[in-house]
């Protein structure tokens, strides 16, 4: 009796955490046939998780590629990868510390003089849940690398990106940037500061800004995209699971149930490669399809006020870039 029980327990939490990974897993975008010859692609972060798996996929569509990252030697690792995985030679490394404003326009002034066209830029790089950190500007880290550091580079690439349209912006955001608000009061966190909180507004700065970049760039044939990719077991969990052992034990466990990196890149190759989309702008999408996000995502007058105060920060438009 009591091994009958044991034995149909153990079955249903097997069938229970296999039905759990499967939806886990997500939606796999089903178009493996679109060609990008002849385009390029620009990734940030792209030396491991979700970015690495992004540049992967659009290497195989035959782009040419390149991996934006702070680490060259990383990044040279993943392009001999790639390029085994994929036989596309056509991937170029090239250094950019979104912590650095910098760096990210010797970044731009190298991209800008050297290639001739600019289709696709994946603003994918992002930390989370880091302690308190500055960069070298003294922003914050998590809403100085994920939105001020893509926000200058984008706006520093505009113009060839407009050149080459139709092209498109994608923003790694996340379902987390739900639980954000923009602390207009309190921009470099010196007053309070809370890793989750701030990690929640940067993603939310991520749509925003999306949103308020797609209503600039109407007409230009520039179309821009923001996506929450998934519960993904990547190197993203590398501060947060300092945090406790039972974060840690929790974690270890829970990698076997979320989505592999590779299933996690799906809804950013979406949005990068699907046909249909070229008719979309602004908008917020999960799992290949668009979703609603928050109703403070979806303010006119917070995405307005964010560019203003990330043009005063990053000082654009006053001279010094
Ligand atoms: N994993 C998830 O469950 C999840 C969920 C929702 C959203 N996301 C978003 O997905 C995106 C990719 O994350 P991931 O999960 O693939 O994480 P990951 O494995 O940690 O990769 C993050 C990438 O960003 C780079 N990066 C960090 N700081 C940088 C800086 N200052 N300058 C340039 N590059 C920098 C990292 O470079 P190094 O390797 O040199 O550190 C790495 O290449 C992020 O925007 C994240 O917010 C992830
Ligand atoms: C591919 O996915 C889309 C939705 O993302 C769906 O409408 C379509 O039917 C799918 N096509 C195939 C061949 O599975
Ligand atoms: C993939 O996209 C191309 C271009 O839009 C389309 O012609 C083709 O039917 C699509 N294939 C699938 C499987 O959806
Ligand atoms: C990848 O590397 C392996 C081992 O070094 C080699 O046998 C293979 O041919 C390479 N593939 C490509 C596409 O270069």
């Amino acid at each position: 009796m009591m091994f009958k029980v044991t034995v149909v327990s153990v079955v249903l939490i097997a069938v229970g955490l296999a039905c759990l990974r499967r939806h886990m897993a997500g939606v796999r975008y089903n178009n493996t046939t679109t060609r990008l010859d002849g385009k390029t692609v620009l990734i940030t972060g792209a030396n491991t998780g979700i970015g690495k798996e992004t540049a992967i996929d659009l290497a195989k569509r035959g782009a040419r590629v390149i991996l934006a990252c702070r680490d060259l030697d990383k990044a040279k690792t993943a392009a001999d990868d790639i390029k085994n995985r994929t036989g596309n030679e056509n991937i170029i490394i090239k250094r950019l510390d979104l912590a650095s404003l910098k760096s990210i326009k010797i970044f731009a002034g190298d991209i800008n003089a050297n290639e001739k066209k600019l289709d696709i830029l994946i603003n994918n790089a992002g930390i989370m849940r880091c302690p308190y950190w500055k960069t070298e500007n003294g922003f914050e880290m998590q809403f100085g690398v994920n939105h001020l550091g893509h926000f200058l580079l984008t706006n520093l690439l505009l113009d060839l990106i407009k050149k080459s349209a139709p092209s498109r912006i994608i923003t790694v955001s996340s379902l987390l940037h739900e639980k954000g608000t923009i602390n207009f009061d309190d921009i470099y966190s010196e007053k309070s500061y809370h890793p989750e909180t701030s990690y929640s507004q940067s993603k939310l700065a991520n749509v925003l800004f999306s949103r308020e970049l797609a209503k600039r760039l109407e007409g230009t044939g520039v179309t821009t995209y923001s996506l929450h990719p998934g519960l993904i077991n990547t190197e993203l969990k590398r501060h947060w699971e300092k945090e406790s052992m039972v974060l840690k034990i929790l974690l270890s466990i829970g990698k076997y149930l979320v989505k592999t990196p590779e299933e996690g890149a799906q809804t950013t190759i979406y949005c990068a490669v699907e046909e249909t989309l070229t008719s979309e702008s602004g908008k917020y999408y999960s799992d290949c399809a668009e979703k609603t996000p928050s109703k403070e995502a979806l303010d006119d007058d917070v995405s307005n006020k964010l560019w203003t105060l990330s043009e005063q920060m990053v000082g654009l438009n006053n001279g010094n870039t």
